[in-house]
């Protein structure tokens, strides 16, 4: 059995490794930079930003897929996992690219799409071309029921049957996804031993480690039983119509911990502390942290999507916080979201002034932060004309659409916001707010938002409570969740965050020191019990031992 631990039992100081202390920064490589000035980013165009990111000071990067696709879901439908799209460049300037990142000491993770290729793969090209094909079984291929009709209730995620008819074979093939994302069967020796060796293959080029691309898909009911309904499908709003169904049978099946032990084996086995970032989610705590493996052999980080699913206030922030605190494993380490190229803008879904305080949560947890590109400026969701809408799930669904976040990084207020050329159309259009919200706009403004996260990131290096102190939830008043970072020989630290937009009082049992504020205002030195937090104020201070 994974051995149990609470945060606040866990004391001993450790050297962490990058992907512990380090801060994850997300790169959608179509929105980042546009080097070659065709209105689509590109991997030159991340490398010429390197020096953005250094100075920002996160760690690493994790660059969603950039290899030959067709673009059916934008790099999600790979067709050769070994190569580079040329809409993104080549693999020299991969290589570029990562040994610049090197250079800065900023790692790099790249994507893995372990669950489906796109139909354009040979492999599936291949595996359609005749029942004998000896790659038939690469894919899950079934016969229609009896009578007729797909093989099972499964639904894909995007909507519609999770099964396509191939009218050539007479079978229908799986797919979780689009109908252009067919599933690849792990459970056949070739191809298993194939999609790990597209693991080896980006280990030896250098890669620091992967983001595992819905991590628990690859492993599926054998017996493709229907999924029973949903009766509450009210709680999964954000879902669509996948939310109809109790998807107990069409993933997360427990083979998928042999999959990942046998993933975990080969990346440790190469040098560099490389790691495992799942993309999985479970609304129940206990049954997520399982992703760590019992033992702690299977995935290094499974992402931790929980904040992006709390109400935005003091008492849920509070309860999913120490929820995953105590439901961590021993010895495991934390990892906190707050936005990706699936979810809305956190700016948007909490507003500007909340967004600082969302920044200062997410730096100051004990755990490895993600950072979506962009909410360094507190970019918004874009409104995205019907016309210019691109994501397939969008098209399909328009409430699910997930252009409004993936639009470009806006860097400066000239033309196209400095992320292509003027004159050239950006595949996805600017948010309206690109002149004032910028990098240029803020990146001297020590009071906005990007030198807020500077300032913490930069807080984070110099203060080791901020990484490896444990974490205790401090009673406050409504509205504040509070909480100690303690680290053994160093000063206690309090975080208070207001999550609302009225003054908060803030009880103390000593003096405090400020170390930083979300609020420009605040005057630094000595602060004494009790204090008023300011509205939608973020305090870190060091507690100061009058006894
Ligand atoms: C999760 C990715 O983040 C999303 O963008 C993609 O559409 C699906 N997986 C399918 O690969």
């Amino acid at each position: 059995m994974a051995r149990r631990g609470t945060s606040r039992g866990v004391t001993s100081r450790h050297r962490s490794l990058w992907w512990q202390s380090g801060v994850l920064y997300e790169v959608y490589p179509r929105s980042f930079g546009d080097a070659s000035g065709d209105g689509v980013g590109d991997l030159a165009g991340i490398t010429e930003r390197l020096d953005y990111l250094e100075w920002l000071g996160v760690n690493a990067i994790w660059i969603a897929p950039f290899y030959p696709s067709p673009m059916a879901d934008f790099g999600y439908d790979v067709a050769d996992h070994t190569n580079v799209d040329p809409l993104f460049g080549s693999l020299d300037d991969f290589d570029v690219l990562l040994a610049e990142a090197h250079r800065r000491a900023i790692r790099v993770v790249v994507d893995y799409v372990p669950n489906h290729t796109s139909d354009r793969h040979p492999w599936f090209t291949d595996s359609r071309s005749s029942r004998d094909s000896p790659k038939r079984d690469w894919y899950v291929w079934r016969d229609a029921a009896p009578g007729s009709g797909p093989p099972n209730n499964w639904i894909s995620m995007f909507g519609g049957s999770a099964w396509e008819w191939d009218e050539a074979t007479s079978q229908y093939y799986l797919h979780s996804f689009l109908k252009q994302q067919p599933d690849i069967n792990w459970r056949e020796p070739a191809a298993r031993q194939a999609m790990l060796g597209v693991l080896r293959f980006w280990l030896e080029r250098g890669v620091d480690g992967f983001r595992i691309d819905v991590a628990q898909f690859v492993a599926k009911d054998p017996q493709l039983r229907d999924n029973p309904p949903n009766p509450h499908p009210e709680r999964l709003a954000h879902l669509g119509e996948w939310r109809h169904q109790l998807h107990l049978y069409d993933h997360g099946h427990p083979d998928m911990h042999d999959i990942y032990r046998e993933i975990r084996r080969l990346v440790d086995g190469y040098p560099g502390k490389r790691v495992t970032i799942g993309e999985l989610h479970h609304p129940e705590f206990d049954v997520w942290a399982r992703s760590y493996g019992q033992d702690l052999d299977e995935i290094h980080l499974p992402f931790n999507f929980h904040l992006l699913r709390a109400d935005w206030n003091a008492a849920s922030v509070r309860a999913v916080v120490d929820g995953i605190s105590a439901a961590l494993p021993a010895g495991a380490w934390a990892n906190w979201v707050l936005g990706n190229h699936d979810q809305p803008r956190i700016a948007s879904r909490v507003g500007q002034g909340q967004a600082r305080v969302a920044m200062m949560l997410l730096l100051t947890l004990r755990g490895a932060p993600t950072l979506y590109y962009g909410d360094e400026i507190g970019m918004e969701n874009a409104t995205i004309p019907v016309d210019r809408l691109r994501d397939p799930w969008g098209i399909t669904e328009p409430a699910q659409s997930r252009d409004p976040e993936r639009t470009p990084m806006q860097w400066n207020g000239s033309a196209n916001a400095g992320f292509c050329p003027p004159g050239v159309e950006p595949w996805l259009p600017l948010a309206s707010d690109w002149q004032t919200r910028n990098v240029a706009a803020q990146r001297d403004d020590p009071s906005s938002l990007l030198g807020l996260t500077r300032r913490l990131l930069e807080l984070r290096r110099t203060i080791p409570a901020l990484i490896e102190g444990t974490y205790a939830p401090v009673d406050s008043a409504e509205g504040v969740f509070a909480y100690t970072r303690r680290l053994p020989d160093e000063p206690t630290l309090l975080v208070a965050l207001n999550f609302t937009d009225e003054p908060r009082p803030l009880t103390l049992a000593t003096d405090g020191r400020v170390v930083f504020s979300t609020d420009p205002h605040r005057e630094q030195g000595l602060v004494r019990s009790p204090l008023r937090l300011a509205p939608s104020e973020g305090l870190l201070l060091e507690l100061v031992d009058t006894a």
